[in-house]
């Protein structure tokens, strides 16, 4: 027997009983007579006890030897603490121990296994071996095997199909890049890693499976951000004979039922907001809706008094922060610099302060009289005792800043609370979005999204007002899914395609495969797929995905475990046909 019990369960209950534990040395204290050595396993921490006088001398000596993260087995007997420890729960107990063995020794660690650790984020990301061992990791991946398991229960208890799609298949545009696999057996061509299942999943509709889903690795070659990463899980579910509404309830379900079963936490009817208002009052098209300082428009009246920088804007929008009329110069200054960074690119900030006797104070007191800003007060329902934050500019850019400006002061003042869930859905997205750069139409989820019925008349002459039977899950701030209706009438998607500047070649090289299965009788049918990773996190009351994942990439998407990307060698790229640059050599 390698161990009798584990290191997380022993109780007083247990005391005298002999028993077996194994595990990694987390911390030793020598006090030259007496050793106490933490055992840890996945389990928890069992204090054993080496004593001059109570164990054998061998024994003895080889505790005296032992180091940090040696995998040892023991056997000894329980025994109760003199000085009990509350804070874990084999706190009341300790094993003496009477044998040893070294199962193999360690080398110091670069960094300590504790919850709070001296080791960096890179180191850290190297030996991830040794992180997953702190508990932080550790519980991170149990809480995700738990959401796992408990989406799959349900899916399946609803009817739903788990089913593999291939991960080699074709490159097609989508929106992110593909990641390329050359092909040997076949010279000169590519597959490309799936970016999602989706064309697959729409096959599988044709193919009848009315209910499908699977838990699936996703690749996309796109800039890593705390919420993103170059391969990522999906919950990819599609169904036939449905609409939008019955998508979005089977789905709402699914997720109240998560959050009630991981963290015991009710949640009430969905709200859902359509792209346009969620833009115009928030900003973005994932508004963190746990707290209020909605955008308005103050266009109208804040034009013509002689302030040249609204003068020359073609929007003028603000929100009122609570109780933030008493903010020092400094505080009102470090959210102007904050917009002033590049990365939000705003000009400064137009601040008023609506003081508690009522009397207003603003930047722009040159300009405005104190009725206009009484007259802006009410247009962002602010209160006695708010400061109004406003930007001025392009609608399109300031909206972005705004949404950014709102979402980080609500940060900072402690209004993002991980223990509140606050889901919401954005419904009537458009269909598609327009792109400078390439001047053309881009679909805006993908070119098998079906329009909005009542929109289809609009479709040839005002393309971009056309709204998609198109959703997106929004929690706390965060896109934790997105989905459509498709398209499965083969006119309507030629003309898609067509508004999306495809020729019938590229069409038909590009998706030839699923335009032809359509032939055969596609069902209506519809789907959404949630981050696994993103919505793992959430439910952990956190953001940063890297945390939920085993191994990881780091920004640069790379590994630094295993050292990935890699060079290859040269016969390897022989093999494949593929001639490396000379400057990448
Ligand atoms: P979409 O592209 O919106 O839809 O992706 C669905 C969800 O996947 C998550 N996600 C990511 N998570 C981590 N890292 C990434 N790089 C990343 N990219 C996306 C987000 C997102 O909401 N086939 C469609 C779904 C459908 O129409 O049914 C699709 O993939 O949480």
């Amino acid at each position: 027997m390698i161990r009798s019990h584990n290191c997380g369960e022993l109780k007083l209950a247990d005391v005298n009983k002999k028993v077996i534990l194994s595990g990694w040395v987390q911390k030793i204290r020598n006090k030259g007579f007496i050793i106490w050595i933490d055992l840890r396993d996945r389990y928890g921490i069992t204090q054993l006890v080496f004593d001059e006088k109570r164990s054998p001398k061998k024994v003895f000596d080889i505790a005296k030897n032992i180091l940090r993260e040696f995998v040892i087995q023991i056997s000894g007997h329980v025994i109760e603490r003199e000085s009990k420890n509350d804070n874990i729960r084999t706190g009341s107990i300790e094993v003496l121990v009477n044998s040893i063995e070294i199962l193999n020794p360690s080398k110091t660690p670069p960094f300590t296994i504790e919850d709070i650790s001296d080791g960096g984020d890179e180191l850290r990301m190297k030996y991830r071996y040794l992180d997953i061992r702190r508990n932080k990791i550790k519980e991170n991946l149990i809480f995700r095997h738990k959401v796992t398991m408990e989406v799959r229960k349900y899916l399946s208890n609803n009817g739903f199909i788990d089913i593999e799609t291939p991960y080699l298949i074709k490159s097609t545009p989508e929106g992110a890049r593909d990641f390329i696999v050359p092909s040997r057996m076949n010279p000169g061509e590519f597959y490309a890693l799936p970016q999602s299942p989706q064309t697959f999943k729409q096959l599988l509709m044709v193919g009848g499976i009315d209910r499908y889903f699977q838990i699936v690795k996703c690749f996309r070659d796109e800039d890593l951000r705390a919420d993103r990463q170059p391969e990522f899980t999906q919950i990819d579910c599609e169904m036939s004979f449905v609409n939008q509404e019955d998508i979005l309830n089977q789905f709402e379900n699914l997720i109240s039922h998560l959050i009630k079963k991981i963290n015991n936490y009710k949640l009430d009817k969905f709200t859902r907001m359509t792209y346009d208002q969620a833009m115009r009052e928030y900003g973005t098209d994932k508004p963190d809706i746990r707290f209020e300082m909605k955008l308005a428009d103050i266009t109208k009246n804040a034009k013509g008094f002689g302030f040249k920088v609204f003068d020359s804007s073609e929007s003028i929008i603000g929100f009122p922060i609570k109780k933030a009329a008493n903010y020092s110069r400094k505080e009102i200054d470090y959210w102007i610099n904050w917009v002033k960074q590049p990365q939000i690119g705003a000009e400064g900030i137009v601040w008023i302060k609506y003081n508690d006797d009522k009397t207003l104070k603003s930047s722009v007191d040159k300009f405005y009289s104190q009725d206009v800003l009484l007259k802006w007060m009410k247009t962002f329902k602010a209160n006695p005792g708010d400061l109004v934050f406003i930007l001025s500019g392009e609608l399109k850019k300031i909206l972005k800043q705004l949404g950014e400006l709102r979402l980080n002061i609500a940060q900072k003042i402690g209004l993002r609370d991980p223990t509140v869930f606050a889901p919401l859905w954005i419904v009537d997205f458009p269909l598609f979005k327009y792109d400078e750069v390439s001047s053309r139409l881009l679909a805006v989820h993908h070119p098998f999204t079906s329009p909005k019925e009542e929109d289809i008349k609009i479709l040839k002459d005002n393309p971009e007002k056309v709204r998609a039977n198109a959703y997106d899950l929004v929690i706390n701030g965060n896109e934790i899914g997105g989905g459509s209706i498709r398209i499965h009438d083969s006119k309507l998607q030629k003309e898609i395609f067509k508004l999306l500047n495809l020729s019938d070649e590229e069409v038909d090289e590009q998706f030839g495969f699923l335009i032809d299965a359509f032939k055969y009788g596609a069902p209506p049918h519809g789907g959404i797929a949630f981050g696994l990773d993103r919505l793992v996190a959430i439910l952990g009351g956190e953001e940063i995905i890297r945390d939920f994942i085993a191994f990881p990439k780091n920004n640069s998407g790379r590994d630094s475990m295993i050292d990935s990307p890699s060079k290859i060698k040269k016969d390897q790229l022989d093999d494949l046909g593929v001639k490396i640059k000379k400057h990448l050599k």
